[in-house]
């Protein structure tokens, strides 16, 4: 099969295209033809070297959609033929780009006839992690206010949707160029990430009781300070800088509970999938897919999920 590699650690260059051996189903695991394979931005993070892999060369990608080709000793959950997603592979075991992947059945759902590959796939790990941040560790509840730091972004845009689904009312912040789409999502409010005064408008809009947020070291202390008392602040961004609280004691009064979380943590991935797919099926969450790749392309693509600035998910179809 043809499986897109690295063989050292680098740039979007060290990937390449390379004819390997087809995977064979261990014991738990499902062999997956790959229909879908969507572009995170950990994927360049295990590229880089600033997150480890088992060996090298080394096949990155989080997300698979595909339909089973084959399942391994003790898999009584897939059959032969069936249409399945699913996320977190690529950390300690090879990932979704390529023609064919063996995932753990435990990291996969069903997905109904009425999901597109391409959608399951763009969802999986995005969906996920706003599931289990908004609902696991917040513990949102209809008509409390949701902030959603980045909502054009792969974990925002979903993020968005879920709160929406929840009854929960939701602010985003985004880049002017991208507010329509932001509100059409179903924010009550869009507002410029960039606005010197975003901590206003977020207090006047009625501050929040659950904060989502992909860039803390930035917004640490403004997080505290627009937050309701009682407040959840999820924290997902894979920031390396600490950031900072210019003043504490807000968080105290507050009570704000501070969970900065994985995904990879996740240990029923398959279930929070399966009830994904089922809102994805009910057009309650829709994946935005803004530009899908060959797997030759795959180095480009890894390229704009860091560099470039759209609304939604990239996505590989092999
Ligand atoms: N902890 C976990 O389990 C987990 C899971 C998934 C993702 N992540 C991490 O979460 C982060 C986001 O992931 P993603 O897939 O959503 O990435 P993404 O698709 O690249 O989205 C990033 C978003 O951040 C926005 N943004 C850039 N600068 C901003 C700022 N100063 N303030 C607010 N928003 C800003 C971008 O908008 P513009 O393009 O308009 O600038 C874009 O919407 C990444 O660091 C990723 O590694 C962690």
């Amino acid at each position: 099969m043809r499986a897109v590699r690295f063989h050292e650690h680098g740039g979007p260059e060290v990937l390449t295209v390379d004819e390997v051996d087809d995977p064979v189903p261990d014991h738990g695991q499902v062999l997956v033809d790959v229909e879908a394979a969507a572009v995170n931005p950990v994927d360049t993070y295990f590229r880089e070297g600033e997150y480890s892999v088992p060996h090298l060369p080394f096949i990155g990608g989080s997300d698979v959609a595909g339909t089973v080709a084959a399942v391994g000793d003790g898999v009584e959950a897939f059959a032969v033929g069936d249409r399945v997603f699913g996320t977190g592979l690529g950390n300690g075991m090879p990932g979704s780009y390529a023609e064919r992947v063996a995932a753990p059945a435990d990291v996969l759902a069903h997905l109904p006839e009425e999901v597109a590959f391409d959608d399951a796939a763009a969802l999986a790990l995005v969906g996920t992690t706003a599931w289990q941040g908004l609902v696991h560790h917040a513990g949102t509840e209809p008509a409390e206010t949701v902030l959603v730091h980045g909502g054009s972004g792969g974990v925002g845009h979903v993020a968005i949707q879920l709160a929406e689904t929840m009854g929960a009312r939701v602010l985003a912040t985004a880049s002017p160029e991208h507010a329509d789409e932001v509100d059409a999502l179903g924010a009550s409010e869009v507002l410029d990430y960039a606005r010197d005064d975003l901590a206003e408008a977020v207090a006047d809009a009625g501050g929040a009781d659950v904060i989502v947020d992909l860039h803390m070291d930035r917004y640490l202390q403004f997080n505290a300070d627009v937050a309701n008392v009682g407040a959840r602040v999820i924290g997902i961004g894979n920031d390396t800088s600490s950031g900072g609280f210019d003043d504490i004691g807000v968080t105290k009064g507050k009570e704000i509970r501070y969970q900065f979380m994985s995904m990879y943590n996740a240990d029923d991935i398959g279930a929070v999938l399966t009830r994904l797919a089922d809102l994805c099926a009910r057009d309650e969450v829709s994946p935005v897919i803004h530009e899908t790749y060959d797997l030759e392309a795959t180095g480009e693509a890894q390229r704009a999920v860091l560099e470039d600035s759209f609304v939604g998910k990239l996505v590989l179809t092999p």
